[in-house]
């Protein structure tokens, strides 16, 4: 075993994940695209621990909660499982994003911890088998594994991964409203969507069917098409999660006035679209040309950042290990 780091970039899907056909395995109900962003990493080093006892987690320099060291304990065993070991690890992580407030830091965290936990247990695995790894972890993390715009195949155990896609260069202006945990948990909502909303069955066939009209728009580089699937899906997102019980709304007034403000930059010529994970963050999809314009059109509904296609989750030179928070305080 060795010492290892890696990074990953958090993904913003155009077509949403939101539900599970197998619980244990993370196989999606449906299949999704999202682009991996450039900006607002997770940096994660994995140190070998033979004196250890259980894995040790610290993350942004704190002890991990007992929730968060229970899903990467057991995330680690998927790893040690493939290594045929039984060796505990030291995992150091740092977020450049809020976690937990719907901007998928579980998806660079667990891509990050994906690349490199299976370098430190010397398991040589291509893209694909990354991707599926990662996904045993958090199902979105498959997607931030690739780089810029990436399809993850519903698929079964083996070929459930994501693989890039050919699209049009596209940029998004995050719009932060919100930076706190929020209430409910991606996987706790979705398991409730599953097991409550009328329209569950709907949301399935009709993601499927998005999905494809969406691949279709990214290869012919149709941006307004992309576009406005994009929030049209969104918003099916959000009434479907609007219609579990209880009723779960992630999207606040301020959300929603970003919406309106987007429509009202498109009434006036200026092509924007929004989206919406499980939060109350706005993101909006634009042309390369358009960010500075509809960055400034939105100033003032939020704290505001334009990203790029970033690049997948890739291993760091030796040097490069996150701190322990003891070293990092000195
Ligand atoms: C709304 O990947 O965080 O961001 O597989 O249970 O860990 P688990 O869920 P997670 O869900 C992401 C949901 C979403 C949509 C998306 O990224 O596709």
């Amino acid at each position: 075993m060795r010492t290892t780091t890696a990074r990953a970039y958090p993904n913003i899907a155009l077509i949403k994940y939101w539900g599970k056909r197998d619980e244990s395995r993370i196989l999606p109900a449906a299949g999704s695209l999202s682009m991996t962003l450039d900006a607002f990493e997770t940096t994660t080093t994995v140190v070998p621990n033979p004196d250890g006892d259980a894995d040790s987690l610290e993350l942004d320099g704190q002890p991990a909660d007992e929730e968060q060291t229970r899903r990467i304990a057991a995330f680690l065993d998927h790893v040690r499982a493939l290594a045929g070991s039984e060796q505990p690890v030291i995992v150091r992580s740092r977020n450049s994003v809020p976690t937990g407030a719907g901007l998928a830091s579980s998806a660079s965290g667990f891509a990050a911890l994906a690349t490199a936990a299976a370098s430190a247990f010397e398991l040589d695995l291509d893209a694909r088998a990354l991707s599926r790894l990662a996904r045993l972890g958090s199902g979105s993390a498959c997607r931030s594994v690739v780089p810029g715009v990436a399809v993850w195949h519903a698929g079964d155990d083996e070929t459930s991964c994501a693989e890039p896609v050919d699209a049009p260069d596209m940029r998004m202006v995050v719009v932060t409203v919100d930076r706190s945990r929020k209430p409910v948990s991606s996987r706790a909502a979705m398991r409730l969507t599953a097991a409550t909303s009328p329209f569950y069955e709907a949301w399935v066939s009709s993601t499927e069917e998005s999905l494809a009209a969406m691949i279709d728009a990214c290869e012919e580089g149709d941006f307004t098409r992309i576009g406005e699937i994009t929030e049209s899906h969104a918003l099916r997102m959000h009434a479907l999660i609007q219609s579990t019980t209880p009723p779960i709304r992630f999207l606040r007034p301020q959300s929603v006035a970003i919406f309106d403000a987007v429509e009202k930059l498109r009434e006036n010529g200026l092509e924007a679209y929004s989206t919406a994970d499980a939060g109350p963050n706005v993101v909006v999809l634009v042309r390369p040309e358009n960010a500075e314009a509809v960055a400034e059109a939105l100033d003032g509904l939020g704290e505001i950042r334009i990203v790029g296609p970033g690049p997948g989750a890739q291993l760091l030179p030796e040097g490069s290990e996150v701190p322990a928070a003891e070293e990092g305080l000195s």
